[in-house]
């Protein structure tokens, strides 16, 4: 019986440490394949690349850039449509005026994220990932793709006001 009990106990503990592998995974290949998926639905509305529409940037703080500019609307990635907000990092010192006339120039990275049907319920199915300024993935400290759910980003955003894991507003 001790020995039953022992070995529950064991299988509750490996079985919890699973549930949260599972909840902070990122940098997967099927969400590295979807976030390459994501990046070209962005480009063929103009939310990313050459032809990307530019707005007027503002003063941001660590550790997002320098000086900043967000942009939200729907897109479709895969045949499913979603919310999307992507925020442009511009740095390391420039002036908002810099940034304006040359935003290709001053870009450092692009993080996203896109509500994605049925993803994580963690997550609030908010799929987060962060491009370079040549389209590939930022990376953790151990080489892994900050693509999904990357712990650095879910566990931020978590703390956003209005409980929607969005710091801009408060409508998710
Ligand atoms: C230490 C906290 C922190 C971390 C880590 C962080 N963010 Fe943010 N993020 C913020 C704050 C604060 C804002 C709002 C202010 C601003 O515009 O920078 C924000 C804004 C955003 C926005 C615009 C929507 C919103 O929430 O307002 C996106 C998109 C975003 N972050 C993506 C990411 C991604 C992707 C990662 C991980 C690679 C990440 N963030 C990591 C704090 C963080």
């Amino acid at each position: 019986m001790k020995k039953i009990i022992g070995i529950s106990i064991v299988m509750f503990a490996f079985i919890a440490l699973l549930a949260r592998a599972q909840m902070t995974s990122f940098g997967s290949p099927e969400e590295q394949r979807y976030g390459m998926d994501l990046w070209q639905a962005l480009e063929e509305v103009n939310l990313v690349g050459d032809k990307q529409i530019m707005a007027w940037p503002y003063e941001g703080n660590a550790p997002h850039g320098d000086k900043l500019v967000s942009l939200e609307s729907e897109i479709t990635v895969n045949g499913q449509t979603g919310s999307v907000i992507v925020k442009h990092n511009y740095g390391p010192d420039v002036s908002l005026k810099q940034v304006s006339n040359n935003p290709q120039q001053y870009l450092m990275a692009t993080t996203v994220m896109f509500k994605r049907e049925a993803y994580n319920a963690d997550n609030q199915n908010w799929f987060f990932a962060k491009y370079l300024s040549d389209a590939t993935y930022d990376v953790a400290p151990n080489g892994t793709p900050l693509v999904g759910s990357p712990t650095g980003c879910v566990t931020c955003h978590t703390a956003a006001p209005g409980g929607d894991m969005v710091f801009l507003n408060d409508k998710y």
